[in-house]
Parts: structure tokens; C-alpha cells; sequence
């Protein structure tokens, strides 16, 4: 097996259970061979305690410094984030709102120094995410609000029922709330040929038969594919607020959000 030279965020990453730095080894080789598998099978790849708990304790305690810096979103939406149908009944997909309410820390608002930051930035980590994925490169956002950003879920908070419009999401949980603040999915619940309304309507009205909530630990890193797996963060109960960064990846370099999401999810486009 070969040896790397200890990186630079070796007080970030839990190297010996996840050898993000060594992938070429054998050891690297079949790391990512199970992540593959997970991700096939279940839909996400989750990694618990990726993140030591130094850092997670680190990343929280960042966080709420940074919160009185966040914006507060709190709206509604379809499960596929396009306008109300009005053709159709109103318990139906393309008709029924959801309700989305949380606080955002932006790119911008995070030091360079935090262990977030350090952890987003470092070409290891982009290596591994796309090799887990199957895709040749990757590149990190070029977005100066969306690239990493810190959610917090207060008491009350969730994101209602939603199919992702990108093929995966990178994340890091930072702290469980109180209560509630479940991640909750339905894997491959709709394709190209068949929408499946009827189990999706079902879903929506309360209908958790088939539901998978994934455990969700601090220091977990997860990819998830969530274009075609109705997925919801479930309210959060209790005064400790649910914590976790959004990490952003493209394929095409200088990816950037348009003006008016940028507008809709931090408040501003500068
Ligand atoms: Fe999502």
C-alpha cells in the first residue's frame, strides 16, 4: 500500500476510516468501490463521522457565530419547484405547495480558515466526490454566495416534499436538532418514462410506507442523488437548531447560480 504524506486537512477528515488523500492505493481503490455500491443501491452515500469531531465542534461553533450574519428563506413550492398547474386538482404534485423555511450563511460569509472552507477547497475532496459519481472531472462552484453554504433549520423550519434539479448534492451535517429535522426519501420514485403522480400524491398527503429517514449523525458526509428521489428535511422541534453546509459541484468550470435564485436564496446577487 502506498503512503501519502499527511495533508493539509488531516485534522478535518477521519483519513484512516476514509482515504480521501490516497485514492490511487488499493486501499483508496476499493474504497470508492464501496461508496459506488452505496450509492447504486440506496440511493446516497452516506460517511459517518468523515468530518472528526473536533472539527464538527469547530464547524458549529463557527456557525453560530456566523448566524446573525444568515438570511431567512420561507416560502412555498411544487415538488418540482415550477409553478402551481391549474389544470390540475389541488392535492395533486403539480399543485400542491410545499413549505421550505430556513436560514442561509453564504460562500462569502465563511472565513477561508474554517474547517468547511478547508475541507470544500482542497482538490482531494473534488477527486473523490466525482470518482464516486463516475464522472471524469469535476470542478467546485465559481459562486461567490452558493459554493459552500452553512443551513440552519430553526424550531419550525423544514424543506417541504422536493425532487433535486441537479443529478446529486454534496453535504455535511454539523448537529441534529432538538427534534425532528429528519431526512427523509423515497429513492427512484420517478423516471423519464413514468412521472408516478398517484405515489407522489400519496407521499405529500402523509403516506410514509417505503420511506427511508436516514440517520444523519454530525460528521456525516453524504452524496446523494436526489433528481428522481422525493426527499424533505422534516420540521425541526426544540430550541437546538439543525445544522449542515451544502457543498456545490459542476461539471462545467465557473459554474454560477443566475441572479434571481441568488436573489431568491441569499437576498442579494452581490
Ligand atoms: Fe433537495
Amino acid at each position: 500500500m502506498s503512503q501519502a504524506t499527511a495533508p493539509m486537512y488531516a485534522d478535518i477528515v477521519d483519513l484512516r476510516r476514509y482515504p480521501i488523500h490516497d485514492l490511487d492505493s488499493d486501499t483508496g481503490r476499493a474504497f470508492v468501490a464501496r461508496c459506488r455500491t452505496e450509492l447504486r443501491n440506496a440511493g446516497v452515500c452516506q460517511l459517518p463521522g468523515f468530518v472528526v469531531p473536533d472539527a464538527v465542534d469547530r464547524m458549529v461553533a463557527h456557525a453560530e457565530v456566523l448566524s446573525e450574519k444568515a438570511f431567512r428563506t420561507d416560502n412555498t413550492h411544487t415538488v418540482y419547484f415550477e409553478p402551481v398547474d391549474t389544470e390540475v386538482p389541488a392535492g395533486h404534485p403539480r399543485a400542491m405547495p410545499q413549505r421550505s423555511a430556513k436560514r442561509t450563511i453564504a460562500y462569502d460569509q465563511i472565513p477561508a480558515e474554517t474547517p468547511i472552507r478547508r475541507l470544500y477547497e482542497t482538490d482531494d475532496l473534488t477527486r473523490f466526490i466525482a470518482a464516486v459519481l463516475g464522472k471524469e472531472e469535476l470542478h467546485r462552484s465559481a459562486d461567490t454566495l452558493d459554493a459552500v453554504m452553512i443551513a440552519i433549520f430553526d424550531e419550525g423550519d423544514e424543506l417541504g416534499w422536493h425532487f433535486d434539479r441537479s443529478e446529486f448534492a454534496v453535504t455535511v451535517m454539523y448537529q441534529d436538532a432538538s427534534g425532528g429535522g429528519h431526512f427523509d426519501y423515497f429513492p427512484g420514485l420517478r423516471n423519464a418514462e413514468d412521472p408516478n403522480y398517484d405515489t407522489i400524491e400519496r407521499i405529500i398527503h402523509g403516506d410514509t410506507e417505503n420511506m427511508i429517514r436516514l440517520p444523519g449523525a454530525a460528521g456525516t458526509l453524504a452524496i446523494f442523488h436526489g433528481r428522481n428521489a422525493l426527499h424533505r428535511v422534516s420540521p425541526t422541534t426544540g430550541s437546538q437548531p439543525r445544522l449542515n453546509s451544502v457543498l456545490t459541484y459542476g461539471e462545467k468550470a465557473d459554474m454560477k447560480l443566475n441572479d434571481l435564485t441568488r436573489g431568491l436564496f441569499y437576498g442579494r446577487n452581490a
